[in-house]
């Protein structure tokens, strides 16, 4: 199990590098983040909230054992993507509040896989936010940052009090 940084630590904020060699630490990195990811009940994980600022994260939307699809995404790119959606969503590293965002409903990702090798991919729905959810934090975005002022100041209260009691 890894440790997943939590706000308001600030090193959430930070920017991660390209990775440039898919090596067996990579790989380890990876399968430790997926086993952190199911313990933990999260939908996705990014590796800088593991304290790993390199551009990696994984996405699985049925983490249930028995249905589970995993994928990993490094040195993403993202379409422009179109249309609008918009889920409740959470983050490991802001545990205690969800809020309802807007993404994008469709995308396609450019990315390669652990060994290297390019590929990209079509996503749409939970999976298309979830990716960009997850992409965010490769810039130190988090999902409390999209909200507008208003509802971020009351977000950022309510985690004040989680944190402190
Ligand atoms: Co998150």
């Amino acid at each position: 199990m890894l440790d997943i940084l939590k706000y308001p630590d600030p090193k959430l904020q930070q920017l991660s590098a390209p990775i440039t060699e898919f090596s067996k630490d990579l790989h380890e990195l990876l399968d430790q983040m997926a086993k952190t990811m199911y313990t933990a009940g999260g939908v996705g994980l990014a590796a800088p909230q593991v304290g790993k600022f390199i551009c990696a994260f994984i996405v699985d939307i049925r983490p249930l054992e028995e249905e589970r699809q995993l994928f990993e995404f490094l040195n993403p790119s993202l379409s422009e993507g179109q249309g609008k959606i918009s889920f409740e969503e959470g983050c490991l590293s802001l545990p205690g509040i969800t809020a309802e965002i807007r993404r994008k409903e469709k995308i396609t990702i450019h990315y390669q896989d652990r060994y290297g090798e390019k590929k990209s991919m079509n996503v749409e729905g939970l999976l298309a936010a979830a990716v960009q959810h997850e992409n965010d934090h490769l810039d130190g975005v988090l999902f409390i940052d999209r909200l507008s002022p208003l509802k971020r100041r009351f977000m950022k209260r309510k985690l004040a009090k989680s944190i402190t009691l």
